[in-house]
């Protein structure tokens, strides 16, 4: 029997307990949530014509340009060669149409001579037939926005748009883009919906962004910088993605970060999603596993004012420096912003001696923001034991904790935290995975996860968030796996570690419940996992119960120190499982391991509960 003694109400869970870690890694930003069509559309690749292929008269310029910050623009001159001028882009592995969808071309343009001049635009499929049209009429010899809507008579994940040149003379083209019109929200620079979608229905409660090691960079000088990821889309300049390659060895050569998707929206998807926002920003050194470049300590000044200009761009009044950029971007009323993390696994003494000044100045001027410092394990389980007592010291709020480990791992670690030390930081599991030997998503990684949870959620008092990492990955260009949800251009594949993360997101409760059996937490006897939670608005207990083995077992949860007979009272059951643990879901057969939904009934002062091997309850009961 298990126990679950509903009169001694524990721990609070932090109603943002469960949430999203969002990096630009496997295509997560460019070429899968911002919903920009055309790679490359300023030119600004270190190969120029990178995702492009031009035909004609066709260069690259950059004198007296259309953005200061992203320099490049090409020049079309039609002469009246037999094809024509003008170019192609192939998106990001191909473009995603659907037919009867409508999207947004556009670009900036100016006619040399003044004279008005006749683009044709293409939908092209990949067969080569032309399934959408449109057209752009450019006069005038300064720079201007054109655009125009256009329909797609067919469906293809992989096609491309051709740009041509249709009257003679020579124009200079410039942000060339292409959004579907319908986006999450319906914002003009927008996010894809399904995969928003997918988020928003996860229903997380905190959002990190944006990385990860994206945010330290392979050096210092292509970390990620929010200041330039702010302001006009056209003008925030192109940074490399730290992801362009990998130690696997696989190169992305066409991997940037354009930054159309930066803080602001950043900002705006987690106020969408109903999660906290949490930025990380770089402390001064870049990438551990790429190079050991950092900023000398007394050189941080501009590293932690970089900090508190960003919580004057989520927080600040609209007549503040940074609160103005803010209001001018279309939010006014501030973010909330709470959480700030400095620094990524750095695991060194270096991130020590540079987290000092960052708290000395955070403390003094926001003592209201909650700092998340790092320490071990790394994601190959190395413990940086001196690291604790460091954070401890420094009193910071929460302590990041990375675990990529495997399913054996995860299920030897529920107790993990149950021995923490009350007195120091929070713990915010911050990038956790499990990695079976095959790398698959599949429902064994699962169910592991599920059951570390259950540590997770029985110390609320100390874990107080929580996010699987990574979030995305795109088919046809990842360079990590497991991910959360996969994608190609058209199509989103939830993973049963995406469900395993919603029912807990979904069940969060308010406060912590003992729950036992022979007195003892359920951390594994006879593979069996669970923790309870009530919530106090809903008078619901939820109880979550694993098992991780293959047999089916019959438990009874008793409800114990109820006020009043449970007897008829309906317990709702969502299920994740399957007999196959080493199943997945595909592009072909995305619905293999979904969650179901069911009934029992209590009796008196609890149920019954038949549990499958390899599944995932959580069981909803109002007492
Ligand atoms: O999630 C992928 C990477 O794993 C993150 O960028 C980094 O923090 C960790 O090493």
């Amino acid at each position: 029997n298990f126990v679950v003694d509903v009169k001694e109400t524990g721990a609070e869970v932090q109603p943002d307990m469960y949430g999203v870690f969002f990096e630009d890694i496997n295509f997560g930003a460019d070429g899968g949530l911002y919903a920009e069509l055309i790679k490359n559309r300023s030119f600004e690749f270190d190969q120029p014509f990178v995702g492009w292929l031009p035909f004609g008269n066709a260069e690259v310029k950059n004198e007296n340009p259309c953005f200061d910050r992203n320099p490049n623009y090409v020049r079309l001159n039609e002469t009246g060669l037999r094809r024509g001028t003008g170019l192609e882009n192939n998106g990001f592995r191909g473009i995603g149409y659907k037919k009867n969808d409508t999207y947004r071309f556009s670009f900036y343009a100016r006619s040399l001579d003044g004279g008005e001049k006749k683009f044709g635009i293409e939908l092209v499929s990949s067969g080569e037939e032309v399934i959408g049209r449109g057209e752009i009429l450019v006069s005038g010899n300064s720079w201007e926005k054109y655009q125009c809507i256009i329909k797609s008579n067919a469906t293809d994940a992989k096609g491309k748009v051709r740009v041509v040149l249709r009257s003679a003379g020579e124009v200079d083209l410039d942000h060339i883009s292409m959004f579907p019109t319908e986006t999450w929200k319906n914002r003009e620079n927008g996010l894809r919906k399904d995969l928003a979608e997918a988020l928003y229905e996860l229903n997380p409660g905190v959002f990190r962004f944006p990385g990860g090691c994206i945010i330290e960079g392979n050096t210092l000088e292509t970390r990620y910088q929010w200041k330039n990821s702010v302001g006009p889309v056209e003008n925030r300049p192109l940074n490399e993605n730290r992801w362009n390659y990998t130690f696997k060895h696989r190169f992305f050569p066409d991997y940037y970060q354009t930054y159309g998707l930066g803080f602001y929206e950043y900002f705006l998807l987690s106020e969408d999603l109903g999660a906290e926002p949490l930025p990380v920003i770089s402390c001064g050194l870049a990438c551990q596993y790429e190079s050991t470049e950092c900023v000398h300590v007394d050189d941080l000044e501009p590293y932690i004012e970089d900090a508190v200009d960003l919580i004057e761009f989520a927080n600040g009044p609209v007549d503040s420096e940074w609160g103005k950029v803010r209001a001018e971007m279309g939010h006014p009323e501030p973010f909330n912003l709470k959480y700030l993390a400095i620094g990524n696994e750095q695991w060194g003494e270096g991130y020590v001696e540079r987290l000092i000044p960052f708290m000395e100045v955070l403390r003094e001027k926001h003592p209201e923001i909650k700092i998340i410092g790092t320490a071990g394990p790394t994601p190959d389980g190395e413990n940086f034991d001196f690291l604790w007592p460091k954070m401890t010291e420094l009193k910071v709020d929460l302590v990041d904790e990375h675990y990529y480990r495997s399913p054996e791992w995860f299920l030897a670690n529920a107790e993990r935290y149950d021995s923490y030390d009350r007195n120091g930081p929070k713990v915010f599991a911050g990038e956790f995975a499990s990695h079976h030997e095959t790398r698959d998503n599949n429902l064994r990684a699962a169910i592991s996860e599920a059951a570390f949870m259950t540590g997770l959620e029985r110390n609320a008092d100390i874990v107080q968030l929580a996010t699987y990492a990574p979030l995305f990955a795109h088919y046809d260009a990842w360079q990590w796996k497991p991910d959360m949800i996969w994608f190609d251009n058209l199509q989103v594949v939830r993973t049963p570690n995406y469900y395993v993360q919603q029912m807990y997101a979904h069940n969060t409760g308010t406060n912590v419940l003992n729950i036992t059996a022979d007195g003892a937490n359920i951390t594994g006897q006879d593979s069996l996992y669970a923790s309870a939670v009530i919530d106090e608005n809903t008078s619901e207990v939820i109880v979550k119960v694993i098992n991780a083995s293959d047999e089916v077992q019959d438990i009874d949860i008793d409800l114990k120190g109820l006020k009043h007979s449970i007897e008829k009272a309906e317990v709702k059951i969502t299920c994740l499982h399957s007999n196959q643990p080493g199943a997945i879901n595909t592009r072909e057969a995305p619905n293999t391991l979904v969650p179901t939904h069911s009934s029992v009934w209590a009796d008196e002062s609890g149920f019954k509960l038949k549990v499958q091997g390899n599944a995932f309850y959580v069981c909803r009961v109002k007492i």
